[in-house]
Formats: C-alpha cells, sequence, structure tokens
C-alpha cells in the first residue's frame, strides 16, 4: 500500500485531498501546524503529524517520524493581495518563506529517498495566478510562479531516477480559509492612490463567473500522482482549466 505525506492539511484544499487519498485507500500522513485528530474520519491507515514547512527542525522530525512516503503533496501556502507598493517587506519574505522556501525544503527532504528507491512522485500546488496575470496579486504570484520554475526544471534530473515532480494549479474557491488566513488585511494595502483601481476588480472577486472546488483540487492531486506520461501541468477547478486552455 502507498504511502502519501500532505503538508496543510488543517483545512481547505489539504484537507480535502488527505480525505480523497483515505477513500482511495491509500497511507495518508497529513500533517498540520496545529494538529487535530477531528477532522478526517478514523482510520487505521492515517496518520496525523505536526509539521510548520517554514522551520527546518520541524521538518526534519516530520520525515523521520514519517518513514518511507512515495508521494510528497506541497499543498500548505498563505496569500497576499493588495497593491504592491504597499505590501511591507516583512510579509514578502513571510509569503516566500512559506510557499516557496517551504517548498523547497520539503522536496529536498523526500529527495533522498525517492532517488534511492528509484520511485516516487512530488506534487507541488500552485495557483492560477501562475496561468494569467492577475492585478493587486504580484508578490503572491511571484512566490507561485517561481515553483512553477523550479518544478518544471526539477522533473527532467528527478526523472533520471524515475522520481516524478508535478504541479497542479487550482483555481479559486471563496469556500477555504485562504482569504482569513493571513496576518495582514487586504484594506491596509489598498492606499487610497489605489482606491478606483482596486475597487471594480474587488467587485468582479465578491462574483466570479467559476470557482474551484475543495473536491477538484484532490481530483487533479490524485490524477498528478497517478500520471506516469509526462504531463507536468495540472490546472484544477473550472475557472483554473478556463485559464489554462485560453493560454
Ligand atoms: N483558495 C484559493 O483560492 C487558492 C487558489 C489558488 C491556489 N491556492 C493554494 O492552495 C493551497 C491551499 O490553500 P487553501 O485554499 O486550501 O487555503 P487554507 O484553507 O488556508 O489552507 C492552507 C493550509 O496551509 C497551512 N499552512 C500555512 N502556513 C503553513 C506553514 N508555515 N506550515 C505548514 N502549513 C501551513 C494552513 O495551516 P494552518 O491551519 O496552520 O494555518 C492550512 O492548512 C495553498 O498553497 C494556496 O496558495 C488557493
Amino acid at each position: 500500500m502507498q504511502t502519501i505525506l500532505i503538508t496543510g492539511c488543517s483545512s481547505g484544499y489539504g484537507l480535502e485531498t488527505a480525505r480523497h487519498f483515505l477513500a482511495g485507500g491509500w497511507n495518508v500522513i497529513a500533517t498540520m501546524r496545529a494538529p487535530r485528530q477531528d477532522i478526517l474520519p478514523p482510520s487505521e491507515r492515517l496518520r496525523i503529524l505536526p509539521l510548520d514547512v517554514t522551520s527546518e527542525d520541524s521538518i526534519a522530525a516530520t520525515i523521520k517520524a514519517a518513514g518511507p512516503i512515495d508521494a510528497l503533496v506541497n499543498n500548505a501556502g498563505i496569500g497576499v493581495v493588495g497593491a504592491f507598493e504597499a505590501t511591507p517587506i516583512a510579509h514578502i519574505r513571510k509569503v516566500f518563506e512559506t510557499n516557496t522556501l517551504g517548498v523547497m525544503a520539503m522536496t529536498q527532504a523526500v529527495i533522498p529517498q525517492m532517488r534511492e528507491r528509484r520511485a516516487g512522485v512530488i506534487v507541488n500546488v500552485t495557483s492560477s495566478a501562475t496561468l494569467a496575470a492577475m492585478p493587486l496579486a504580484a508578490a503572491y504570484t511571484a512566490s507561485k510562479q517561481a515553483i512553477e520554475g523550479f518544478t518544471g526544471s526539477l522533473a527532467h534530473e528527478l526523472g533520471y531516477f524515475n522520481v516524478r515532480a508535478k504541479l497542479v494549479e487550482p483555481g479559486y474557491a471563496p469556500t477555504t480559509r485562504f482569504a482569513h488566513n493571513t496576518s495582514v488585511k487586504v484594506e491596509d494595502l489598498i492606499p487610497q492612490a489605489y482606491a478606483d483601481f482596486a475597487a471594480p476588480i474587488f467587485a468582479s472577486f465578491a462574483r466570479p463567473a467559476m470557482t474551484t472546488r475543495e473536491s477538484d483540487v484532490a481530483e487533479a492531486v490524485w490524477a498528478a500522482v497517478h500520471d506516469t506520461d509526462c504531463r507536468l501541468r495540472f490546472p484544477a477547478g473550472a475557472d483554473a482549466v478556463a485559464l489554462a486552455n485560453a493560454g
């Protein structure tokens, strides 16, 4: 039976992906910063481990406790929306620490065992913001776009060892905790000079023509993990698929 480790399982896409792989018969290691036992169905195949992807010690302890892993899903992430000039550089560092360096550190932590076994897959969850430039998301997009380039290059060198690297690109889900999971409020990142520019953008964010469901992402991660062709990108959700097809 195969084992998958997923980061950021306390809510949203990560939680649903953990549910999906449990239902699909996998051993699931669901990781979260503050572990909760009550949000996933009890199962002998489920382990919940603490993990903060911005902490080297936390990563080392979790990888040691996890044992052999067949699939890693780097899903944990935080957002930031606002005018770039008003976004504190300290917050941008935090976004990159989680969305970019956290993914790289987790990837480095699992490569040796996968390389030695000549098997495994790493799935990095980015965003549909990488498929078409969206306004007021410059720093967030940069953090995810870096992982797009990273994963494309990595897929080549890991492919030499029969280890796969994939991208899942979700669209916008108003139903996850993503919009609230930030220490910086959007209102504080829109200076008066940007107010007229931002107003219609926020109005359209509030009435999206298409959105992504948690299950879309879980299914895309499943497809990416099981894909044995050289397909790199898996857009997830109606909005992301439409953007990918338009590109
Ligand atoms: N929702 C969207 O519209 C959207 C669109 C495109 C892409 N995405 C991407 O999809 C992924 C999942 O987002 P979501 O929508 O499911 O949001 P979410 O409900 O906020 O889930 C994000 C998860 O990441 C975890 N996390 C944050 N910082 C962490 C850290 N330092 N170490 C470990 N875990 C950490 C959170 O855990 P805590 O409970 O500890 O905070 C939470 O479990 C993210 O990478 C996000 O960028 C989301």
